[in-house]
């Protein structure tokens, strides 16, 4: 792929398309057509659960591994793929919640993590171009400089090796850095083909484009099926699906929420210095470099926003060359893409039993971006929780917990959040007609006095879809970017035709019939 540089006049890329997934495609797997009986199902194949996946077959289970599309093609497959204990500022608040005993629990389960990924991509001999590099996060503001204090205090107190310094490697002006040796980052998508192919070889199956359905039967053995009908019987179910497939009344859409961001791989005119690089100010800016082609180029991530709640997206991505621009010169872009992350209340992920009543359902999820080690602890201690191993991250997971604060606080405020977008969205008053779409065009539109989704394909065909969410009825909105319907109030994402892209959401958007 070589997009067009830059997307400057308002034009929309091209489909965007991961630099990770398009330079190490994994492979494909047909989807499940036959009853099954396994020790392990493991729903959802991204980093958790190839991981989880990989470690329960070395011990010689029955695993299967379900994916509802394309393995690795979710989040795993478009991160920017820092491999850092360094998660935004994070210590000194998860101090103030959770006391420094479990904030100090935090940072080894993610520094067993990184430590893990090394080791394994070394004795499997993956070569997944790991480079260790400094982290940084930086501040450009008085007010944000008197932040990273905070944190550099909390560092302290939980002994984190990291530094203060007043300038970065890179040509921006800062008013400190917090710096953080002997972090790294990789190649997401070969380490994962790496672990995938262990699993496979150890007689692990895998099924994708094979969605499960929303209920499981809990018993001596467990039962789910498959959208379509196929039953899987197995000891324990584990959800590393975003989203969990199944609720199991945990309340999940209540706790978690979505958020979209972007990411350019741009080949810079000034020489990038080394390092990985995150702005604790907004618009905040992710920056780390990349080998593409045997040139050196930067990846650059930023332009969050809540799913199904933002700007035509073309502007994330000219808002972000803006920045590559002034910063290093662009000679090219080779890539753009984006990534949905979800997010919990409290920020710390949900690993564990899906609720106290379910002790053979299992979930994780809400990595809040930084995946690529929390996704490895999920996989670690649910490994140890699924073989009855003590571990000491188990209370700090625990999807059944709540903090008062900030939980209550954030707990109102998405679910206020979410009534608004319901309410909203069908009070929206929409007067556009399918003659005005033009080519690669999608939009709400009305058609015989009623709302439906319209998009108008490249070749002119029109896809038209009913645009409320089949989760729990708020009313999507188109992204031109990703060319999906995404639904502002959980995060559900369906594709042009009405075909689910992301959960909660199980069924399509019905589609919609119209001969004029
Ligand atoms: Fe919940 Fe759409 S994702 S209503």
């Amino acid at each position: 792929m070589n997009a067009d540089h830059p997307s400057a006049e308002g034009k929309i890329p091209e489909s965007p398309q991961s630099y990770w997934i398009e330079s190490a495609p994994p492979s494909s797997f047909p989807p499940l057509n036959e009853n099954i009986d396994v020790d392990y199902a493991i729903v959802g194949a991204g980093i958790t659960g190839i991981t989880l996946a990989y470690l329960l077959a070395e011990k010689g289970h029955r695993v299967a591994l379900f994916e509802a599309n394309q393995i690795i093609h979710g989040t795993t497959g478009n991160t920017t793929a820092k491999i850092t204990v360094q998660h935004d500022l994070i210590y000194d608040e998860l101090i103030k919640n959770f006391g420094v005993d479990q904030a100090l629990l935090y940072y080894k389960a993610n520094n067993e993590a990184m430590k893990f990924i090394q080791r394994t991509a070394a004795d499997l001999h993956i070569d997944c171009e790991w480079s260790e590099e400094d982290a940084y996060l930086y501040a450009q503001t008085a007010e944000s400089a008197s932040k990273l204090e905070l944190e550099y205090k909390a560092y302290e107190k939980l002994g984190i090796p990291g530094e203060l310094v007043q300038n970065i490697p890179l040509p921006i002006e800062v008013c400190a850095a917090l710096r953080l040796s002997g972090q790294a980052q990789f190649h997401p998508v070969k380490f994962m083909n790496g672990l995938l192919a262990h699993f496979v070889k150890a007689g692990g199956r895998v099924y994708e484009h094979t969605r499960i359905d929303g209920k499981v039967e809990q018993g001596d053995r467990q039962k789910i099926w498959t959208m379509d009908g196929k039953q899987i019987t197995c000891r324990h179910v584990i959800a590393s699906s975003h989203f969990p497939f199944y609720d199991g009344l945990g309340l999940y859409f209540t706790r978690l929420h979505a958020e979209r961001s972007y990411i350019i791989a741009m080949k810079p005119i000034a020489d990038y210095p080394g390092g990985m690089y995150l702005s604790v100010d907004e618009p905040k800016r992710s920056l780390r470099s990349v080998t593409i082609n045997g040139e050196q180029m930067v990846l650059i991530g930023g332009e969050t926003h809540k799913t199904g709640q933002g700007e035509p997206t073309y502007e994330y991505y000219q808002n972000l060359e803006r920045f590559g621009e002034q910063t290093f010169g662009i000679q090219d872009i080779p890539y753009r893409w984006s990534a949905q992350d979800l997010l919990t209340l409290d920020k710390v992920p949900y690993i564990g039993p899906i609720t106290a009543s379910h002790p053979n359902v299992w979930v994780a999820t809400g990595y809040k971006k930084w995946g690529m080690t929390t996704g490895i602890a999920a996989a670690l201690l649910l490994k140890d929780q699924l073989m009855g191993q003590e571990n000491p991250y188990t209370e700090l997971f625990t999807p059944s917990r709540f903090k008062p604060d900030p939980g209550i606080k954030n707990l109102i405020v998405e679910n206020f959040d979410v009534a608004k977008q319901l309410i909203g969205g069908k009070l929206e008053a929409v007067s556009r007609k399918a003659d005005s779409l033009g080519l690669d065009e999608g939009s709400v539109i009305q058609i015989n006095g009623k709302r439906a989704g319209a998009y108008r394909d490249t070749e002119g065909k029109l896809h038209l879809v009913d645009t409320t969410c089949t989760h729990m009825g708020c009313e999507v909105k188109w992204n031109n970017g990703d060319r999906s319907w995404d639904c502002p109030c959980h995060g559900s994402r369906f594709n042009f035709k009405g075909e689910v892209l992301e959960g909660p959401a199980l069924q399509p958007l019905p589609t919609i019939d119209y001969d004029g």
